[in-house]
């Protein structure tokens, strides 16, 4: 546990550090652009503008309004208010006129969603009222964020202004870190770690408020947490719940908690003029470019010099000193032009943007059921994420916002909002958690938007496969002890069998470079090199010792070559991870293989360690669908290992007596039907 945690914990303060590098930014954001003012309807620029860009004429738009870039226009960043004391920069925010109100309507009611802009105070602010009105003296204020990072400076902001010690008197939890006491009253966590709690206590009794912070993101831990909370608040009258949202949302989540009031924090935001495509674009990636070009000659109508234009790239993966790249201040003379994923739709804000580019697609994961695969899959986006985007141009001044779609596109093609994670994504984590709470009937649990039957049925047949619920669909004592840890059930039962095989640290330390999302960099301009330098680090065995190696230090990792034990400590991957078996396809050629399951060809990564060996049988961690459907971190293995690992899940093909053993090694099956047929299938769903 201890090398879990601190290889963990080195990642968190490293991404504190950057986080107070960046000083004046903020990391969780959300516009909303819902007032009358941006309707694009209203605006006769929008009907004007049409995208000639395919056809390689330039916009003409004479009646565009001209601004100047000066720090003039900044807005509500903490940049500028730095030199106001902290009570002046608390007073100074949207929520503030509305404090008293606010209050009132929480005593007064059970539930309350709470509606306001970005930077209007809610995550900072709104837990310092409850506790300056006597919240506190019946239990602990709890403030729940989707991303972990959040939970930490959001913390770090709101010691800063109640003075005192992070951890004390407000603290933080989140996965392998809790930096709380027994004085703490305002604690911030990510939704993971309160969907935890509930697991130990249902009514959670610590508890006299729980803030629900960012429910417009719909994380699978927030939708079950509505639920976990609602049954609470059935149970203690005592208790009381917020719901913070982006207006889109707002009224579906009044009518969730029985029509619940709903508070709005009226915004301080610029307007932000939104145009639209005449046609559709056929290649959005060109036109995005060309638009680049056309605002940085027309907009504003240059003289005869046009500034530098200085591009910077940012996504997730970016390693964070390269990410604060586009923080910098722009040179005088020049423009900045910043290519983003959905990361600054959301997450990240960046000061002085007036333009946006929208061409209306992002990379969304989406989870295959049936060959238990992410992929990253390019999805339109939806009215509500379109929305988002154009408010990012209105922080700082009026902005203008290009759409490269077409207004009926908008308006007929686009969901209204996104699909919310749970119906996305695998839920072996989440029905594992809700059975050890001993929520059985999932057919009838109470979800905001209920998961698709398929996926409920893929879990429950996974989480019987492992070992963790039995014929009845129950809780095992295996899987009672799998949900206590905070991850993958297929990990946690690793974890749990590397101690009866007496590798708990090498395991330990693998899996906890498993769950770090950036152990190897590699560029897309410099994939070569990359790997060149992973090599150093390679194992034979595969990407699950290459990890270990990477933990230690050079000498022990040279002697660890010559331990020929050292092989078995992925031995306890085979009972987590035998559902995710590759066997070599020697007609795919170097590097091809076919799951065990499904025969669907899938690769080994350039990147591994196992790329142009010649393994007969590999596991993976997971398959990743980019060029190819790829295998992510790669292991050989003796397939002897999975019919000890899974007897009820494979069979020695044509067991007859003759076969040398490794003959019947060489023709193992899965035991396909015991799973997948129509009336198992059938069963299951009742069970569920
Ligand atoms: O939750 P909401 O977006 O409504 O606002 P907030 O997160 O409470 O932020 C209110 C203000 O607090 C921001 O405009 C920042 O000036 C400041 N803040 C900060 O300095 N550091 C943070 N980690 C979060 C907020
Ligand atoms: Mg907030």
């Amino acid at each position: 546990r201890a090398a879990m945690f601190s290889v963990t914990l080195a990642k968190e303060r490293r991404e504190i550090r950057d986080l107070e590098a960046e000083a004046a930014v903020e990391t969780v954001e959300k516009v909303d652009l819902s007032s009358q003012s941006n309707d694009p309807m209203a605006d006769p620029a929008n009907r004007k503008f049409a995208s000639e860009l395919g056809k390689g004429n330039a916009i003409k738009n004479t009646s565009m309004p001209e601004w100047k870039f000066s720090a003039t226009t900044k807005g509500q960043t903490p940049g500028r208010r730095a030199h106001m004391s902290i009570k002046a920069q608390r007073e100074s925010l949207p929520v503030f006129t509305f404090r008293n109100q606010l209050i009132e309507a929480i005593q007064q009611n059970p539930i309350l969603v709470v509606v306001g802009e970005t930077g209007s105070g809610k995550t900072t602010q709104i837990t310092q009222y409850l506790a300056e009105a006597g919240f506190t003296s019946s239990g602990i204020i709890g403030c729940t964020q989707p991303r972990r990072v959040a939970a930490l400076s959001v913390a770090k902001r709101v010691a800063q202004e109640v003075g005192c010690v992070l951890g004390e008197e407000v603290g933080y939890s989140v996965r392998f870190d809790d930096c709380t006491s027994k004085d703490t009253k305002i604690k911030y966590m990510t939704d993971g770690m309160l969907q935890r709690e509930v697991l130990i206590d249902p009514d959670l009794k610590r508890y006299s408020i729980i803030m629900l912070d960012e429910a417009h993101e719909r994380t699978i831990a927030t939708d079950i947490l509505f639920a976990l909370l609602k049954k609470a608040l059935k149970r203690r009258s005592d208790f009381k719940v917020i719901v913070t949202s982006a207006t889109l949302n707002a009224d579906k989540f009044s009518t969730y908690f029985d029509d619940a009031p709903i508070f709005t924090i009226p915004g301080r935001t610029f307007p932000v003029k939104v145009l639209y495509s005449r046609e559709p674009e056929p290649d959005y990636l060109d036109t995005a470019l060309a638009t680049v070009l056309q605002i940085h000659l027309m907009e504003p109508a240059l003289g005869p010099s046009v500034p530098d234009l200085l591009v910077f790239p940012v996504y997730a993966g970016l390693p964070a000193d390269i990410q604060n790249r586009i923080f910098e201040l722009t040179p005088p003379g020049s423009r900045k032009v910043v290519v983003a994923t959905n990361i600054a739709e959301t997450s990240i804000t960046i000061d002085n943007i007036y333009y946006i580019i929208d061409p209306g697609f992002f990379k969304q994961n989406s989870y295959n059921p049936k060959l238990g695969m992410d992929s990253l899959v390019i999805t339109p986006i939806s009215q509500a994420q379109a929305n988002q985007r154009a408010g990012r141009a209105g922080r700082t001044g009026p902005g203008k916002c290009f759409r490269l779609y077409t207004e009926t596109a908008y308006h007929s093609e686009m969901l209204r909002s996104s699909i919310p994670d749970i119906q996305r994504h695998n839920l072996c984590t989440t029905i594992l958690m809700l059975k050890a709470m001993g929520i059985n009937d999932l057919l009838h649990f109470d979800f905001m938007d209920p998961p698709p039957v398929n996926t409920m049925l893929t879990a429950l047949e996974e989480l019987y496969a492992l070992g963790a619920l039995d014929d009845e669909g129950l809780l095992t004592r295996l899987g009672r002890q799998m949900a206590d840890f905070p991850m993958a059930p297929s990990l946690a039962k690793v974890l749990i069998l590397s101690g009866e095989l007496g590798c708990s640290n090498e395991v330990l330390t693998i899996v906890a470079m498993l769950n770090l999302t950036n152990v190897f960099y590699r560029p897309t301009e410099k994939q070569e090199q990359a790997d060149q330098k992973k090599a150093k680090f390679h194992d034979q065995h595969g990407d699950h010792l290459t990890l270990l190696n990477v933990s230690w230090n050079g000498i022990i990792t040279q002697l660890l070559h010559v331990v020929p034990e050292r092989s078995r400590c992925v031995e306890p991957f085979a009972p987590g991870f035998f559902r995710n078996v590759g066997r070599r396809d020697t007609e795919a050629g170097s590097g091809g293989y076919k799951t065990l399951l499904e025969r669907t060809p899938i690769f080994v990564h350039p990147s591994s360690a196992l790329f142009g060996k010649q393994s007969e049988w590999v596991i993976y961690h997971e398959l990743v669908l980019t060029t190819r459907e790829y295998m992510r971190w790669t292991t050989s293995i003796e397939p002897k290992w999975l019919i000890d690992a899974a007897p009820t899940f494979f069979k020695l093909a044509g067991t007859g007596g003759t076969m040398s053993k490794r003959r019947k090694q060489e023709c193992i099956e899965p035991l396909h039907n015991k799973f997948v047929g129509e009336d198992d299938w059938r069963l299951s769903a009742q069970r569920c």
